[in-house]
């Protein structure tokens, strides 16, 4: 038999480890799959001092020590920790980069104390990315892939095609770079050029206005990109609004750029099986949802209204996420009869926005500005439907895990979004969810009241649920495309 292909996943968020978004459930989830499908696969991420140290979560084995990173002109000493990640019959291996100057702290990019970036995230992700590197050969474990994720890992497909182009060890390893977000790049000053130790030829590739940018990086050198939709593959060619200033650079390798929607980890995010939920539903027990409505609602401290719809929101609240229409539309949705939950946390602006909402409005809307795995469960399940407005949206998963729960996605179509969400035509029963076009606080209001008008008969949106819950996302088909992908890169 054939040796299966052998992949490293390195990743800066990797759940049950670290998360600020989706690009950690999309990297637990997609290497879980790949193992499944028969890869040798193994994810590396930084040993954020945020990571508990449970036996359940985080074995925290020394695996290497005394490992030498260089960084500009200082060499730093790093340790490879070994855990593992779990999945019904699964367990992948994971290592974790440890050097606790650089990352035993509590924020994963940004200081919590003063909600700035670390001044030094250029020498964190250097030392990461030569790490990773550094690493395989200490251990002498040599991957045919390296498939690296976002601005974090931009140097290290750069890193294979220079500093390590003529190194042996890897001679047949190929790269593979996944687009989540444009418009998170990694920008330095120019001065961070030579704490990177790439040759100087490879100045202009790197540097985009006047910046080191880690993304162009990685857009430049790796052998094939990816993006998390196929909408947004060609968003990210078109304009500034969307491909973030390096359209032009993505453009460019068109030909080596392929969209793959995400998928959803179908034992964490089902209604039947949800631990964390106060009450289990399936489609046949579509009646028993309304459960987890009546303890959401008591939990943020809102009455129970049967007729009334509840709208949620669960998301990082940032500038990408439409919170400026939101608060646009505040007045003339609390309006409508209708109850809204927010859950999220992000920039200052929009925690005073939610705020003052939610004490405005005390008996139609409630907040929880915080991060919180368990509520976001209980939103999923108890909500009626689930407001994505975004200014554009490279995926997107709540819209997915809403329609598993039979919560009717309200979403912008950009991106993920249109491309996973179908629009809801009540007279044919048809669709599984309500989008809206033009980045409009009154478009989004149209669609709300749409949404609104055909809860009120429940026959319709019974069937508009069942047709969102039959909806498979699961990782299986996405993740073939990825198993291809490697397979078309090694000739195999
Ligand atoms: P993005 O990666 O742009 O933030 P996604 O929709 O891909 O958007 O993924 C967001 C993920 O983060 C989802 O799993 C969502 O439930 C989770 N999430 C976002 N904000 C919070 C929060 N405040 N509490 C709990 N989970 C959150
Ligand atoms: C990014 C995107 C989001 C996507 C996630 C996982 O954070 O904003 O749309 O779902 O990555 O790929």
């Amino acid at each position: 038999m054939a040796k299966p292909i052998q992949v490293l996943f390195v990743s800066s968020e990797v759940e049950p480890f670290a998360k600020t978004g989706g690009l950690a459930d999309v990297s637990a989830a997609l290497v879980l799959t790949i193992y499944n499908l028969g890869l040798e696969v193994r994810i590396m991420l930084p040993r954020y001092g945020s990571i508990k140290n449970t036996p359940s979560r985080l074995h925290d084995m020394i695996r290497l020590q005394g490992m030498e990173v260089p960084v500009g002109d200082k060499i730093y000493k790093a340790n490879v920790k070994s855990s593992f990640m779990f999945g019904t019959f699964t367990k992948v291996q994971v290592y974790l980069l440890d050097n606790a100057e650089l990352f035993g702290r509590p924020g994963l990019y940004i200081n919590p104390d003063t909600k700035r970036p670390y001044p030094d995230n250029d020498v964190r992700f250097i030392f990461f990315c030569r790490g990773v590197l550094e690493m395989l050969k200490k251990m002498g474990w040599q991957p045919d892939i390296i498939h690296c994720n976002d601005w974090h890992t931009g140097l290290l497909p750069a890193y294979l095609k220079t500093l390590y182009k003529n190194d042996k060890f890897y001679k047949k390893t190929k790269s593979v770079f996944t687009i989540h977000n444009m418009a998170y790049q990694g920008e330095f000053p120019r001065s961070t050029f030579a704490k990177t130790l790439l040759p100087p030829e490879t100045e202009p590739l790197i540097m985009h206005h006047d910046k080191v940018n880690f993304l162009k990086a990685g857009l430049m050198y790796a052998d094939v990109l990816t993006a998390v939709s196929e909408k947004y593959a060609e968003e990210i060619q078109t304009t500034e609004d969307y491909g973030c200033g390096l359209q032009e650079v993505v453009k460019k390798r068109s030909r080596h750029l392929h969209g793959i929607i995400n998928g959803i980890d179908v034992e964490k995010w089902n209604p039947a099986t949800d631990e964390l939920i106060p009450q289990k539903y399936d489609i046949k027990t579509l009646d028993e949802k309304v459960e987890n409505k009546i303890a959401l609602l008591q939990k943020m401290k809102l009455p129970y209204k049967p007729k009334t719809p509840l709208i949620s929101i669960v998301s990082r609240l940032a500038d990408q996420k439409g919170f400026d229409l939101i608060g646009e539309a505040l007045d003339k949705m609390m309006k409508m009869d209708i109850q809204f939950v927010v859950l999220g946390t992000g920039e200052k602006k929009y925690h005073q926005l939610l705020e003052k909402a939610a004490k405005k409005y005390p008996t139609k809307m409630a907040v929880a500005l915080r991060f919180d795995e368990v509520l976001a469960h209980w939103i999923e399940a108890g909500s009626d439907m689930f407001l994505m407005p975004s200014r554009y949206e490279p995926c997107g998963l709540n819209q997915l895990y809403s329609m598993k729960y039979g919560t009717i996605p309200i979403v912008r179509a950009t991106g993920g979004l249109d491309e996973t969400v179908e629009q809801v035509h009540a007279s044919k029963g048809t669709g599984t969810g309500f989008k809206f076009g033009p980045y409009t606080s009154a478009a989004m209001l149209e669609a709300i009241r749409k949404a609104v008008d055909v809860f009120a008969d429940q026959e319709t949106w019974r069937k508009i649920q069942r047709n969102a819950m039959l909806k498979d996302y699961s990782w299986e088909v996405s993740a073939k495309k990825y198993i291809k992908l490697y397979q078309k890169l090694l000739h195999v």
